[in-house]
């Protein structure tokens, strides 16, 4: 992503997905097979205890349900996102559940984050880094971090041959800036 209207292009598209369940059909389906729950539940068990800790989810989207599992094993939460549409679904998730005291959704733009220097313990993202410019993001995710805090991201991988074919059965439900990670994009990582 470039500039300020591919930004705005990139929040209006994913605004838009937040109201438009068809363009999500085929990653709902995986959902419902408990594709989620597999990937969240290797997550928790890379990252240990939580409790007490300050977590950034960095790029939430509208699903909410990592922040609902990083709140419910103790972290201080925030959950951050371009898209208001994304970051309001996020928001009503969390009350329905009870833990707007542990989870503070905000609209920020990832690229250039509204936090202290070494803020947060962990930073963690699934499907957001691909979005970004990762020379700028990955200075902004280290900057916030406090030392010897974590960064964990679960990413497409553009040489995963399943993934590229579910990218072709759904290209409308991606924009057109983000790629799936490269070898170079590793490189840089
Ligand atoms: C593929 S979705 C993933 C959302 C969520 N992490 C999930 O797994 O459901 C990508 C998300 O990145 C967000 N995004 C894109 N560019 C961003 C930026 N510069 N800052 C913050 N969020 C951004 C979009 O609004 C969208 O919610």
């Amino acid at each position: 992503m470039l500039n300020d209207s591919h930004k705005k292009q990139e929040a209006r598209f994913f605004d838009q997905l937040t109201h438009d369940a068809s363009k999500t059909k085929l990653y709902d389906r995986l959902n419902d097979l408990g594709f989620q729950e597999a990937f969240i539940s290797y997550f928790e068990s890379l990252l240990g205890d939580l409790c007490g800790q300050q977590v950034l989810e960095y790029g939430c989207g509208n699903y909410g349900d990592l922040s609902l599992k990083l709140a419910r094993a103790g972290a201080r939460v925030t959950a951050a996102d371009l898209s208001g549409e994304s970051v309001r679904s996020t928001y009503r998730i969390l009350k329905a559940n009870g833990l707007l005291k542990q989870v503070a959704p905000l609209k920020m733009d990832c690229e250039v984050l509204c936090f202290a220097d070494a803020s947060f313990d962990l930073v963690v993202g699934r499907a957001i880094l691909h979005h970004l410019r990762l020379e700028v993001a990955l200075p902004e995710i280290r900057r916030v971090l406090k030392p010897g805090g974590w960064a964990l991201f679960i990413e497409p991988m553009g040489t995963n041959p399943c993934l590229n074919l579910y990218r072709r059965l759904t290209p409308h439900s991606r924009t057109e800036d983000e790629h799936p990670l490269t070898s170079s994009d590793f490189k840089m990582l």
